[in-house]
């Protein structure tokens, strides 16, 4: 059982406990910030992998967590998305504390995480109904919203086939199809489209951002890709060595460097290094081929 799913049943086993203790059924975010991160920190042994992270996230944007392997993207999410407890300072979701609250953060969350979350054993429309299931969609609901989310992400059609049959492309949509069928108001993605192929990775993006004309969501994900993160971010934060080292509009992070700066000189000016180190261990090549096993499925 994946991480993912493990996470889900706890939210699904724990939901009515917390409904009583929290006496409140609050699930709309107000205005305001959608994530903010105070000092957050987390060490692995001696190894210090997100050092003292401040970044906030206002709702409906679209936001990217630019960095090169390493950088303690993927563990800043996982605090976020409460599987995993900040060891200092804290992170909030639409102002729930999520060391303190962690299921009402995971109810308001969809997260698709870098390694694989789809059955390749199951159809795609079997794979949506699981995760109403473990998110504890209401019954009555369950059958509406697995249909609507199939059909945002352009699956309607090969629902019924088996997910071994499908394109990575397609296999990325349904991960998302599985994060929207809880109606989030906060979607992550770590590294959407690494490992796809440009024309699967456009059409991955088509779809997220048609998804946020017609949701109230905000999107946070991470990224190797700085011309995915110009083209489709609002707002961007360069990460680096477990901390943030600028943040802004990619439009204005390339101004301060001059007319034609391009995303890839922001980021090597404030860090001195480049995303596409190709000597460096456990880099993108890695990740990219750890997608494409993940694709082949079995
Ligand atoms: N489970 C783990 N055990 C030990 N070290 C880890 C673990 N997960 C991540 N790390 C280390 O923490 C740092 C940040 O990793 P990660 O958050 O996955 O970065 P990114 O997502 O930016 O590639 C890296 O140096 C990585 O080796
Ligand atoms: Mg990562």
């Amino acid at each position: 059982m994946s991480e993912l799913h493990e996470a889900a049943l706890a939210t699904a086993a724990t939901s009515t406990a917390e409904a009583a203790a929290t006496n409140a059924v609050v699930r709309e975010p107000a205005g305001g910030s959608a994530v903010v991160c105070s000092a957050l920190t987390y060490s692995f042994g001696a190894h210090t992998a997100v050092d003292h992270v401040d970044l906030r996230i206002e709702h409906g944007e679209t936001f990217g967590l630019l960095g090169p392997n390493g950088a303690g993207k993927t563990t800043t999410i996982r605090m976020l998305t409460t599987l995993l407890r900040p060891m200092g300072g804290s992170v909030s979701v639409f102002g729930v504390n999520a060391a303190e609250r962690p299921m009402r953060v995971r109810r308001m969350i969809g997260y698709v995480p870098q390694m694989l979350s789809a059955d390749a054993t199951l159809t795609g429309r079997e794979n949506v109904q699981l995760f109403a299931r473990l998110f504890d969609v209401p019954r009555s609901l369950r059958h509406e919203r697995v249909e609507s989310a199939l059909a945002a992400m352009g699956l309607a059609e090969p629902a019924s086939r088996l997910v071994k049959t499908y394109s990575g492309g397609m296999i990325r949509r349904l991960e998302l199809a599985q994060a929207l069928v809880n109606s989030p108001s906060l979607l992550v993605l770590d590294e959407p489209t690494v490992g796809l192929d440009p024309i699967a990775r456009t059409d991955v993006w088509e779809f997220i951002a048609r998804l946020r004309e017609t949701a109230d969501m905000t999107v946070l994900m991470t990224t190797h890709y700085m011309d995915e993160a110009d083209t489709y971010c609002d707002r961007i934060a360069l990460m680096h060595s477990g901390s943030i080292r600028a943040t802004g509009t990619p439009g204005l992070l390339k101004a301060m460097l001059g007319q034609s700066a391009t995303l890839d000189d922001v980021f090597r000016h404030y860090t001195g290094g480049t995303l596409y180190d190709d000597d460096e261990k456990g880099g993108i090549r890695d990740v990219r081929r750890a997608r494409r096993t993940a694709h082949r499925l079995g």
